[in-house]
């Protein structure tokens, strides 16, 4: 009896305070120390966990390590976690992540959890100053923190990731996919750092995050389905954005998207859902729904942009033909940091239809904001403003 009761008891100690347990397979084991480049570490603990028939969880201690670009796949014969306690350093140089797109880049896995209290430190603030596209016209693509390509019933937890080069997660393809207790941090002034940019997945979850960065906190790409954004801290960055859509002739339609109970703190836009007007698209954007949210001194805080053409890079002349329908906005309070709260600009060929506005409260100033609209007829319920051209 004693002993089981101490048995259990340290059991709870070891998972509670997520000491590597007998089985892990500690990246030591690997020959990955800290203080060095554990890229060869990974990628050896990676292939033995792959092959594991049994779940299997590869600790990375406390310590500070060097990683260079690392790209694991699957299948995997099992449930694999990767529990990350220490700071990660990508490099610093550019040419020493030859040409990767993504630096840890997870593909074709089951069951897949990355968690711990570490820190993934992209160490953008060199590349951010020698590749920005604003001075550098040769600028490249750089490369972004994490790819999540073709996952299914993955989880990422507590984690941060830090000054990502570019986006600092990029989920492509995945199902059932969950952040929860996940930190981003960037400063406002860098590049394209958007956080999490999500393209063609279903079900994929964004919990308990804040997100500080240079771009969009979290982006949504085409072919999404069923995507749910909740206790979300965004700022500074440019907000939670549908789009941009339509630039492409090949995208997929966007549908069941819920943010609920989020903040924007000073942000160039809150919820925006953007497309491309002059191309021949015709897909649907529908059942986009955003509720209890706060805002402070959000630029745009309400915007769909059916004529999004940033740098003038295209025609207005055409209007988009992506139809956009079953968007709500329910309980929105806070600061906006211009006059116009709200701004619907629809496409004249394809309307806005079942568009909602259900307690939007916003003030500039201190007065209730107005609302600029085109091609849509919103349904108002409560307090929120009403249309003008
Ligand atoms: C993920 O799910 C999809 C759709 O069910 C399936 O086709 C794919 O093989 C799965 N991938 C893995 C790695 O299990
Ligand atoms: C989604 O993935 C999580 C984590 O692997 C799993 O616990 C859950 O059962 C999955 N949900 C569905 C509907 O498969
Ligand atoms: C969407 O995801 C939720 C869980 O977040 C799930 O309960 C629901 O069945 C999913 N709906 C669709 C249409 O896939
Ligand atoms: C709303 O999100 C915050 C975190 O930003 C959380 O502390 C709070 O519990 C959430 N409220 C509800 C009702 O879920
Ligand atoms: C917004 O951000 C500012 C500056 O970072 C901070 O002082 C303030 O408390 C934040 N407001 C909210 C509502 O989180
Ligand atoms: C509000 O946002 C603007 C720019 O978006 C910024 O210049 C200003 O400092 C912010 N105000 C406060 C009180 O944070």
């Amino acid at each position: 009896m004693k002993f089981t009761i101490i048995t259990i008891f340290f059991s709870l100690f070891l998972v509670d305070f997520g000491f590597a347990q007998q089985g892990d397979l500690d990246i030591s084991r690997f020959g990955g120390k800290p203080n060095s480049d554990i890229s060869q570490a990974f990628l050896s603990a990676w292939t033995q966990a792959c092959a594991s028939t049994t779940a299997v969880k590869i600790v990375i201690p406390a310590g500070t390590y060097q990683m260079g670009a690392v790209d694991v796949k699957g299948p995997c014969k099992a449930p694999i976690e990767v529990q990350v306690d220490g700071t990660i350093q990508a490099p610093t140089n550019v040419v020493n992540l030859k040409g990767a797109d993504q630096w840890l880049k997870v593909q074709h896995v089951n069951s897949f959890t990355l968690s711990g209290k570490g820190v993934f430190d992209g160490q953008g603030p060199t590349a951010w100053k020698q590749n920005d596209c604003t001075t550098n016209k040769n600028c490249k693509m750089l490369c972004m923190n994490f790819g999540f390509n073709f996952l299914n019933n993955s989880i990422v937890r507590d984690l941060t990731s830090k000054d990502s080069k570019n986006f600092h997660v990029n989920v492509l393809g995945c199902n059932n996919m969950t952040f929860d207790g996940f930190k981003i941090s960037a400063p406002a002034e860098s590049p394209n750092t958007d956080g999490i940019h999500i393209g063609r997945s279903t079900d994929v979850k964004v919990l308990n995050t804040n997100i500080a960065t240079g771009d969009d906190c979290i982006s949504l790409g085409d072919g999404n389905k069923n995507i749910t954004v909740q206790n979300v801290n965004c700022g500074p960055g440019h907000g939670i954005s549908v789009g941009s859509l339509g630039r492409y002739d090949n995208e997929e339609a966007v549908e069941g998207l819920l943010v609920k109970n989020c903040t924007l703190n000073n942000t160039d836009n809150g919820l925006r859902i953007k497309t491309w007007p002059s191309t021949p698209l015709t897909i649907t954007v529908t059942d986009m729904h955003f509720e209890d949210i706060t805002m402070e001194n959000v630029s745009n805080p309400v915007i769909i942009d059916q004529e999004y053409c940033p740098w003038n890079q295209c025609s207005k002349k055409n209007p988009s033909k992506i139809k956009i329908s079953k968007v709500s906005f329910k309980n929105i309070k806070g600061t906006s940091g211009t006059k116009e709260g709200v701004i619907f600009i629809c496409s004249s060929v394809a309307p806005c239809e079942g568009v909602e506005m259900t307690d939007v409260d916003l003030t500039f100033n201190g007065a209730a904001t107005t609302a600029k609209c085109a091609n849509v007829k919103p349904v108002i319920t409560g307090k929120a403003p009403t249309c003008a051209a």
